[in-house]
């Protein structure tokens, strides 16, 4: 910058000597040109002599009202110059602009956020190693190029869909278990991996990776999102299965946040900074997790209530008694009715507030659990409870939990669209705050059901609206999410805040804490090539684009 100042003013400075020359003669000629030069070159020192050497900034936050807009290069040209350069990393089969490609890129069918169709991807660049994609991040840097990491793309909340064009990062061909410690009880994998995929290899040697999100997810993207599953209730999120993490930074640095042991105090825990970041602090390009040994023996029971709130006693009995049941999950009578209807599972099943409850132990664990959970149940009015007697009956039931967003999607009609919405509140709260969301949502009149996690607290809301809809909609997920507030609960559970949650965060963890996360973006991205707009917003919203508390 001194430099460059420098530069200019003896540029200018031969400048004004040619004019000089060719006024040569004219005494008023010179003497004006001196009084301007003076003028100016004093004029210029003083405004350099107020900037350096500058203060550092000495606020330990960020607000909102002191950040700049980000100055990013997304003209036509800038990106076709770059396509080169990254063809020159990748191999040019492997930078792709198919419009199919970009389109699956861009958003989804299941996502909350309603697509804008001018938000795309320029090109999707497929990285087969930690190296290509630090070339391909120092190009994006040089070039201030926004770059969005794409796993699984199974997310809910807008978490890849770009907001300022520039390129998708597609960790598909990253896909390798790069090394498996049976004895260490842990694996080495790429981001493309999938935790289905993963379970299939680990089930040889006995052992399994609890968190369990969206059908087609990857381990970058479960990292992204620090997602969980029905396992979570028993085994924790993805928040206490990662041991260390290679991360490529905005300017192309490499990182690895740790070694592998199972504990370590050595230094600030950058692993479970970027666990839930959703791609904005850095891309991962390798992950060390932990694995679990499986039980020997499982089961799966369903039993049904004549409400919701009759159901939401059972779990909270259940937990309460600290009976060691490995999932509960809750699904209402709607989305039964839902189930029966896509005729995606093969079995009829009640239309009731249903609790699905998962046991793991021994075998005779198992059994003991199941007898006591019978008792509770049966103690809060349940209707129906069946258990698995076999494998095929247990995947037979489960499947019906995790075919419930299928299910729904089954139902739309033309133009319709769907929403999953997500809250979790403490426990003794979960009762009051479903209740109340059912009420609320039967109220709309919108096609809806409830699912969820409850063990953790945790639900969700899956709602089908059309484009006249979306405000009735936007109003019964914003009311559910202010309640989940109100109950010292937060605004997600899992799911994430991609753009669809990001104006709440400030009500949930207050203005600070908030203004921190942003200072911490900044301090790793200054440019905000990654992922921008994404978790916390980087520049003001326009007015009137963000809803009323
Ligand atoms: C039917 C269905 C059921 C679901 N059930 C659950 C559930 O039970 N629990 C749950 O938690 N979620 C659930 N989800 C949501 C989803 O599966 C999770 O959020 C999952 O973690 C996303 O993984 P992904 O690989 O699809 O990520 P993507 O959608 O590809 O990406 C998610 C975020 O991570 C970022 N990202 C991707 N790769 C990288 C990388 N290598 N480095 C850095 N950032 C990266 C992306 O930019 C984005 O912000 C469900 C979704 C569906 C469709
Ligand atoms: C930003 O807002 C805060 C309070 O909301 C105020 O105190 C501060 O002066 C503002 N800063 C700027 C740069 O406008
Ligand atoms: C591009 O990807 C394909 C498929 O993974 C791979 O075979 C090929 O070698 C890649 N090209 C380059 C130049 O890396």
């Amino acid at each position: 910058m001194v430099e460059s100042i420098s530069q200019r003013l003896q540029r200018e400075k031969a400048d004004l000597e040619r004019l000089g020359h060719l006024h040569e003669g004219t005494g008023a000629g010179r003497n004006w040109a001196i009084t301007f030069m003076l003028a100016f070159v004093g004029g210029i020192s003083f405004i350099i002599g107020t900037k350096y050497p500058r203060d550092p900034d000495s606020a330990s936050t960020l607000p909102l009202n002191a950040t700049q807009p980000p100055n990013h290069k997304t003209g036509k040209a800038e990106l076709e110059a770059a396509w080169v350069d990254f063809a020159d990393v990748v191999g040019q089969e492997n930078v792709s602009t198919v419009p199919e490609l970009i389109q699956q890129h861009a958003i989804s069918d299941w996502s909350s956020h309603q697509s804008d169709p001018e938000h795309k991807p320029f090109c999707v660049v497929y990285p087969a190693t930690t190296e290509e994609v630090s070339a391909i991040m120092k190009i994006c840097h040089t070039r201030r190029i926004p770059v969005v990491g794409y796993s699984g793309g199974t997310s809910l909340e807008g978490h890849y869909t770009p907001t300022r064009g520039g390129i998708c990062v597609d960790f598909s061909r990253m896909d390798k278990i790069l090394a498996l410690h049976k004895e260490d009880l842990d694996v080495v994998v790429q981001p493309g991996v999938g935790w289905e995929t993963l379970n299939d290899q680990l089930a040889d040697d006995n052992l399994f990776f609890p968190p369990d999100p969206g059908p087609g997810a990857m381990i970058g993207g479960m990292v992204g999102t620090g997602c969980s599953g029905t396992n979570a209730y028993r085994y924790g999120t993805m928040r206490e299965w990662v041991l260390s993490l290679t991360v490529v930074l905005a300017d192309g640095t490499i990182i690895k946040t740790r070694q592998r042991p199972r504990k370590s105090s050595a230094g600030y825990d950058l692993t479970k900074l970027f666990i839930g970041s959703e791609g904005t602090l850095g891309l991962v390009t390798e992950a060390t997790l932990k694995l679990a040994v499986k039980p020997a023996s499982s089961s799966v029971a369903v039993a049904s209530f004549p409400s919701l709130r009759d159901a939401a006693n059972c779990v909270a009995r259940v937990v309460g008694d600290g009976i060691q049941v490995a999932a509960v999950e809750i699904l209402d009578d709607d989305q039964m009715r839902f189930i029966n209807q896509a005729g995606t599972t093969t079995r009829k099943w009640t239309e009731a507030a249903t609790i699905m409850f998962k046991f793991t132990g021994t075998d005779s664990g198992v059994k003991e659990q199941i007898d006591i959970v019978k008792k509770i149940a049966r103690g809060t009015g349940s209707l129906t409870f069946d258990f698995a007697k076999n494998q095929d009956e247990q995947k037979e039931l489960w499947s019906a939990r995790k075919e419930a967003l299928w299910s729904m999607m089954a139902l739309r009609r033309p133009g319709d669209h769907v929403w999953t919405g997500d809250v979790a509140v403490p426990m003794s709260r979960l009762t009051d705050i479903i209740s109340e969301t059912k009420k609320d949502f039967k109220a709309s009149g919108l096609t809806n059901s409830i699912v969820g996690h409850v063990g953790d607290g945790n639900f969700h809301i899956i709602l089908l609206y059309n484009n006249k809809e979306r405000e009735l909609a936007e109003d019964c997920v914003h009311r559910m999410v202010k309640r989940a507030v109100q109950m010292e609960g937060t605004v997600t559970g899992e799911h994430g805040v991609g753009l669809v949650k990001r104006d709440y965060l400030p009500h949930e963890l207050g203005e600070t804490t908030v203004d921190t996360m942003r200072k911490i973006k900044m301090a790793l991205d200054p440019l905000c090539i990654l992922n921008a707009d994404k978790v916390i917003r980087i520049q003001k919203p326009a007015k009137g684009e963000v809803a009323e508390w």
